[in-house]
């Protein structure tokens, strides 16, 4: 069984994503990861993101630094969202991805382009979204946990401008997949979200 998660940052598609490759017991890859190695080796090389020569020469990372902590700070973030626009650089990390979801046992993946391009024969594919603003209050709560003092409206300026990013690039933009099933998480805690995701892959394995 392939499942394949999709949706904007902060959705709750990380949470939900780990939790079915438990339940499921899948192997899981976290795709945003790899566009977050490229524009964490971008940042500390002193490239320059919006160069699609720059980024490219980026994607040769070594695989430890996607245990990097640096990858999961909001400035990584934003650069990920910026390279990975680039048509070159998602050629770059495609066949990885596509040979992680192809293995014999199954996969689950998650990111933007899991159930359009990387993946589009998953038996299940999940939308997960939830409004901007709630998006923005959940962010800035975990960055105020972190100590990181950053006012709301900067968060949903960064949630918005991401958004728009990555739903108007030409190359694999962030679009629903046709056969996807939506799961809005505005207004679910964490367990029923993740229970509602159960249920929908069950649905979809009953259904055959
Ligand atoms: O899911 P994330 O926040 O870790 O992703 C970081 C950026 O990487 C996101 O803004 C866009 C890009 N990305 C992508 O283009 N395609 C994917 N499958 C996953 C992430």
């Amino acid at each position: 069984m392939i499942i394949a998660v999709d949706g904007p940052a902060a959705s709750g598609k990380g949470t939900i994503a780990r939790a079915l490759a438990r339940q499921y017991n899948l192997p899981h890859l976290d795709t945003g990861l790899l566009y977050r190695a490229v524009a964490a080796t971008v940042l500390r090389e002193g490239l320059d993101p919006s160069k699609e020569a720059d980024a490219v020469a980026a994607c040769g990372f070594d695989d430890s630094l996607l245990a990097d902590p640096f990858l999961r700070t909001d400035e990584v973030g934003q650069t990920a969202s910026i390279v990975s626009a680039h048509p070159l650089v998602r050629a770059a990390l495609l066949a990885r991805q596509k040979r992680f979801a192809q293995q014999p046992g199954g996969a689950l993946l998650d990111g933007r382009d899991i159930g359009t391009v990387i993946a589009p024969e998953a038996e299940v594919k999940l939308f997960v979204k939830a409004t901007p603003m709630i998006r923005a209050q959940r962010r800035h709560l975990e960055l105020r946990k972190n100590g990181i003092n950053v006012s709301l409206d900067k968060v949903l300026a960064d949630i918005r401008a991401r958004d728009e990013r990555d739903s108007q690039r030409s190359e694999a933009p962030l679009v629903q997949a046709a056969d996807a099933v939506t799961l809005d998480t505005s207004f679910l805690s964490i367990d029923a979200a993740v229970q509602r995701a159960v249920e929908i892959v069950e649905k979809k394995r009953a259904s055959g």
